[in-house]
């Protein structure tokens, strides 16, 4: 039986820095944060943007093609929660108006999380396969103002519709995972910001790619000249052009130039929005989709990468007519109208962002028509509205 993805929504919020602005302001050399980092452009998330909202405005890109009455499972991952107890898929429920029955949770592994959620929603289908499963990863990445890791902020959601008739890509069983206690990143409860040793994160990324992808190729049989792509876990795009060249050692020269190019179609929202944690991995692999000309069958590699860590490498086969689900147009248009706020901007709306609004304050949008908004908390419970 099939079970992958058939349905992909993106969502970033309506606000963005210019990364050379940024590098000017902090002293860096612009190149430093174009080229060294990899990233042209950083998603900058107001007080009105959180998980939810954007978990529900990606879903949305899609959710008027879906039976909502065959969704038998919802997880949401994420790694800036808004509550510790209640999970963000149940306000996502709501306004999605999925039916009572539906399993409904909030699931956490850094940027591994919506990986995470996607292995259980295929174990789900496996027994349900009358049924389809809705996954989110919605994140807003924060380090701090002139931190080191400020210019690999970025927020957004994707979220993905699983079913056993998938229409973009078909997830093959294999799988390979390397996991480990370290301190690489994290965010302890007491703080908005995550704390990083960025300099170990990249070393320890690409030994769980290493060793990951290396496992992978032996169980299967597969080795690099299989694949027609493979797509990354991009806190930043330099980080995933590392890895792949990692892979691309010893491949044939027709299957190098085949993955560089791919890898360049696969990091191109990526550069524009910047790390979105849990959704990055699928992020990257629907800038593939939207911007590299894919023949059928295809095999994709994917790599998800969570701090902690964990490692995984998997694989899925392209569908025919894939490129029907997606809609590129629409896609760059939402980042095309973006407003792009100066420094300073960006360091108010951030410093807001990053803390709880006042009690019953009723916070109002900027977002388009149709989109979904955090307004504040009533008597402690957060309210969200539709603009
Ligand atoms: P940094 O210290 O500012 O930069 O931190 P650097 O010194 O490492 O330089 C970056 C690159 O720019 C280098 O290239 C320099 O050579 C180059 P590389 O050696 O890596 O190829 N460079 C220049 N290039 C052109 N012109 C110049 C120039 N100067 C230098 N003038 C760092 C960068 C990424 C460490 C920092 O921003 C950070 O800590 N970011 C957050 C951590 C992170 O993203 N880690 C990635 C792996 S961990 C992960 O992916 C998980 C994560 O998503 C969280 C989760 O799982 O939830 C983060």
């Amino acid at each position: 039986m099939n079970i992958g993805i058939d349905q992909i929504g993106f969502f970033t919020p309506n606000k963005y820095l210019d990364m050379v602005d940024l590098a000017k302001a902090r002293g860096i050399d612009p190149n430093k944060v174009l080229t060294g980092i990899g990233q042209q452009q950083m998603a900058v998330a107001d007080q009105t943007q959180d998980i939810v909202s954007m978990g529900i405005n990606a879903t949305l890109r899609y959710w008027d093609r879906v039976d909502v009455r065959r969704v038998g499972l919802l997880i949401v991952a994420t790694e800036s929660g808004i509550d510790q107890s209640k999970a963000a898929a149940l306000f996502m429920k709501q306004a999605l108006h999925l039916p009572g029955a539906v399993r409904a949770f909030e699931v956490k592994e850094a940027c591994y999380g919506l990986t995470a959620a996607v292995m259980i929603a295929r174990d789900y289908l496996a027994a349900h396969p009358n049924q389809t499963a809705l996954v989110i990863g919605s994140d807003i990445a924060r380090y701090g103002v002139s931190s080191s890791g400020e210019v690999t902020q970025g927020a957004g959601s994707i979220s993905l519709l699983l079913s056993t008739k998938p229409a973009i890509l078909a997830l093959r069983a294999e799988h390979s995972n390397w996991s480990d206690d370290i301190n690489d990143f994290w965010r302890p409860n007491e703080s908005p910001f995550a704390k990083v040793d960025g300099k170990y994160s990249k070393e320890v990324y690409l030994d769980f790619f290493t060793k990951t992808f290396k496992t992978y190729q032996a169980q299967t049989g597969f080795n690099g000249n299989d694949f027609s792509a493979i797509v990354y876990h991009l806190p930043f795009t330099k980080m995933g052009f590392k890895a792949n060249q990692l892979a691309l050692a010893n491949l044939d020269k027709p299957a190098q130039t085949m993955l560089s190019e791919h890898f360049i179609a696969s990091k191109q929202l990526a550069m524009r929005v910047g790390n979105i944690y849990t959704g990055s991995l699928y992020l990257s692999l629907l800038s593939l989709l939207e911007r590299a000309t894919l023949t059928t069958p295809a095999l994709i590699g994917l790599f998800s990468y969570g701090s902690g860590a964990i490692g995984e490498f998997f694989a899925g086969e392209l569908q025919a007519g894939y490129d029907k689900r997606l809609s590129p147009a629409d896609d760059i248009a939402m980042l095309d109208v973006r407003q792009r706020v100066s420094v300073a901007e960006y360091e108010a709306l951030f410093e807001l962002a990053a803390r709880p609004p006042k009690a019953n304050q009723v916070l109002t949008s900027d977002e388009l028509p149709g989109r979904w908004y955090f307004a504040g908390t009533k008597h402690g419970v957060r309210q969200y509205r539709q603009q």
